[in-house]
């Protein structure tokens, strides 16, 4: 007898009519019409079940700080960046770790179960790696919790930066993280690169830099952490996040750039909600989107993987912990709206944001975690267009969150008692 079975469900590969069988937390049989009996049973009636959404990109220790201690009055990077820098010494572990248990409680309602966390390490008190490192471990349970040691105002600019990354990194957080287009020049922001590269190298670490989060076609760090990548044989295991400048970039350079890339296996994690609204602020008219090459980039074979970044902190007021509203900002501003186009972005919020995590057990598959999602939706172009009700939310085999389908009641004389937005759509070849 399995512990679980999820029967009838949508699979994101367009597969209907499945059936989910769970075991001590783990996928023990997935396929059609499966002959078995198990202690509890969802009936998914043809509703979407994928594997969890996975955030690759996010600041822990700044959610939900939003107005603390004041608001970002241009709404600009540079002025978020100060402003953190005035918050920063006010903080206290124990506010830092109570914002980040509120967070992961929303994030798990909204199937978020996997979030890669940057964690500033400028201030040598280091009580945001404290804080963060007790929020990874008490949140273990229900959300794998990663966390980069990120310089934020500068690995050689920061007074001793170098020093307390390390010291973070000696502390127990997992990867190397940078910022070389905040350095105080070009030459600086390489030299950094090289650096954590090497940090990294020697210690085992993979590497996830804030890189070229600019509109300054001429800001090329992703080159150099290509090259690094390579050099110090870290393929596959390095993350350029944001890449904004690519937006702005000479087409010939690109041409050259984005193979090397590809050889180096970067894994490419823009984040659309932040990039849409913090780039192009210099400009008049016309406004640039300031997003990296998306399209561009999947074609050329790179894992592409969104990241959230930032709910109601310094940078960003807005936010969820959706990840499908990460992905219906994705389709808008890399103007991704066909089909394919559009079950690129759901891969991109579930199994590319898993591999560029290293997520092992990851996927619905036989052997897998028992980590799923469903949907109040029949397949993710629905799912993202709706941004979708989480009716159940799965982790190792047990309901951790339930939602009640989103159904309004109609008064209108002749026409339907009740609206569920998800049976409008038309049926369409391969999708809605
Ligand atoms: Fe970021």
């Amino acid at each position: 007898m399995f512990d679980l079975i999820i029967r009838n469900a949508n699979l994101p590969d367009g597969s209907e009519g499945v059936d989910i069988c769970v075991s001590g937390g783990t996928i023990a049989e997935i396929g059609p019409r499966i002959e078995a009996v198990a202690k509890d049973e969802i009936d998914a009636t043809g509703r979407l079940v994928t594997p969890p959404f996975v955030d690759p990109h996010f600041h822990m220790d700044a959610t939900l700080s939003l107005g603390l201690p004041r608001m970002n009055v241009s709404g600009t990077l540079l002025e978020g960046i100060a402003l953190w820098g005035d918050l920063r010494p006010l903080l206290t572990r124990e506010a830092l770790v109570e914002r980040a248990l509120n967070y992961c409680d929303l994030a798990a309602s909204q199937g978020l179960l996997a979030i890669r966390s940057h964690v500033d390490t400028s201030d040598p008190r280091l009580v945001t790696a404290e804080a963060l490192i007790e929020v990874r471990e008490k949140v273990a349970p229900y959300i794998d919790l990663q966390l980069v040691a990120f310089p934020q105002d500068g690995y050689f600019r920061a007074r001793d930066g170098s020093k307390s990354l390390e010291r973070a990194l000696d502390m127990g957080l997992d990867i190397v993280g940078g910022i070389p287009h905040f350095e105080r020049t070009m030459a600086e922001g390489k030299e950094s690169v090289e650096a954590l590269c090497r940090i990294a190298a020697d210690r085992g670490l993979p590497v996830d830099m804030h890189c070229d989060e600019t509109d300054d076609p001429m800001s090329r760090h992703i080159e150099t952490l290509a090259a690094e990548t390579v050099r110090f044989g870290l393929e596959g295991r390095v993350a350029g996040s944001h890449l904004t400048s690519m937006h702005s970039m000479d087409n010939y350079y690109v041409s050259k750039l984005i193979p090397l890339m590809a050889e180096a296996e970067i894994n490419v994690i823009p984040n659309p909600l932040i990039n849409i609204m913090l780039q192009g602020r210099h400009d008049t008219y016309p406004k640039r989107r300031g997003m990296t090459r998306v399209r561009e980039l999947m074609a050329a074979g790179l894992n592409v993987s969104f990241g959230h970044d930032c709910v109601m902190d310094p940078w960003y007021s807005m936010g969820s912990g959706d990840m499908l509203e990460v992905g219906h900002m994705a389709i808008h501003v890399a103007q991704m709206a066909g089909i394919e186009d559009k079950r690129k972005i759901f891969d991109a919020l579930t199994v590319n944001s898993a591999k560029a995590m290293g997520l092992e057990h990851y996927g619905l598959a036989k052997g897998c975690h028992a980590d799923m999602v469903m949907l109040q939706a029949r397949d993710p172009l629905e799912a993202l267009r709706l941004k979708a009700t989480r009716l159940a939310v799965i982790r190792r085999g047990k309901v951790i969150a339930r939602s009640a389908p989103r159904v309004s009641q109609l008064m209108l004389a002749g026409r339907p008692s009740s609206v569920d937005a998800a049976a409008y759509a038309p049926k369409l070849p391969g999708g809605v």
